[in-house]
């Protein structure tokens, strides 16, 4: 097996080579998140393959990601090198199912996280991430709106806004798992450390914490902050751009089996085989690109 060290300068000829960039989500193991050109939340990412001049992009995270990047740029290819690296979070909702929610409530707006498949961002009115959910919701006329998947970014939301807010039932198993004691907990270890935790938390957990934050927003947080140590209520996988970012501040995780198993799918053996084989690509048919394309679109104009 080919060390660490020629795989990567393996991925940095076939990058040259293939006029690719390399965008990693927050959550990568360390080394994928290293030899990535951007590593960010699904925003920035998003913004990143909507805006990046290249010929393919290499999507270290899940499908959706991938697919929203192949959505916003048709001309370029886009690898996804962990294929079966899914979000199931994003499974809980389909868009025959949003569909019927949509005939319950006809004046409602439909607002989708970014984490649904590109059927269900084409079935949908806006889409929002994580870092935008609040501000999208107020740039609505409706004064209802469905928010689907997740229904802890729908409750929090509802907390800063008079819209009705309708969450659909879903949510991710990785943040529903934080408790509130576990929040005790590190605050009984690290006493005068800000918990910061992610919207995709229970109501509770969100109650108990100092913040609440995308995963960027976390780290951008952290760095500007007076504050010296931080219990963080995300995936572990962010720690490293904390210990990069921000290297003079102690991060703690809220919980160390907060592992998104499908983010640890992508390893550098898989990014350099994707640019070798130029496979496996994310291709989403165009009469389901062009509505969620307006969808995530309408929420890129939205600042
Ligand atoms: P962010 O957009 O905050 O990075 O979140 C993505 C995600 O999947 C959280 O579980
Ligand atoms: Fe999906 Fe949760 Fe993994 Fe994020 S952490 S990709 S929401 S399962």
């Amino acid at each position: 097996m080919a060390e660490k060290g020629d795989v990567r300068e393996q991925i940095l000829a076939l990058k040259k080579e293939r006029d690719a960039v390399i965008l990693a989500h927050n959550y990568q193991i360390d080394e994928v998140q290293d030899i990535a050109d951007i590593v960010g939340d699904s925003l920035e990412l998003a913004r990143a393959a909507a805006s990046l001049d290249a010929t393919v992009i290499v999507f270290c995270g899940v499908d959706f990601m991938a697919e929203t990047a192949a959505i916003l740029s048709p001309e370029k290819t886009v690898l996804l090198p962990a294929a079966n690296a899914c979000c199931p979070m994003a499974d809980m909702v389909t868009a025959g199912e949003l569909e019927v929610l949509r005939g319950q409530y006809p004046h409602a707006a439909v607002v989708a996280y970014v984490n649904t498949s590109a059927e269900v961002k084409a079935a949908s009115d806006i889409c929002c991430t994580s870092a935008n959910a609040v501000k999208i919701v107020e740039s609505l006329s409706e004064s209802q709106v469905i928010m689907v998947p997740d229904r802890n970014l729908a409750r929090y939301v509802a907390r800063f806004t008079t819209k009705e807010i309708l969450p659909w039932d879903g949510y991710c198993l990785v943040h529903e798992r934080f408790t509130p004691k576990d929040i005790q907990r590190a605050r009984a270890r690290h006493p005068g450390a800000e918990v910061l935790v992610h919207p995709e938390c229970r109501p509770e957990v969100i109650d108990a914490a100092d913040h609440v934050f995308s995963t960027s927003g976390m780290i951008r947080h952290a760095c500007a902050s007076p504050a010296e140590e931080f219990i963080i209520g995300t995936e572990i996988g962010i720690l490293h751009q904390f210990s990069l970012q921000c290297p003079e501040k102690h991060c703690y995780p809220l919980s160390s089996r907060a592992v998104c198993v499908n983010m640890k799918k992508t390893n550098l053996t898989k990014v350099a085989t994707a640019l070798d084989k130029m496979a496996p690509q994310v291709r989403v048919p165009e009469e389901i690109a062009a509505p969620a394309r307006k969808a995530i679109e309408r929420m890129l104009a939205v600042r």
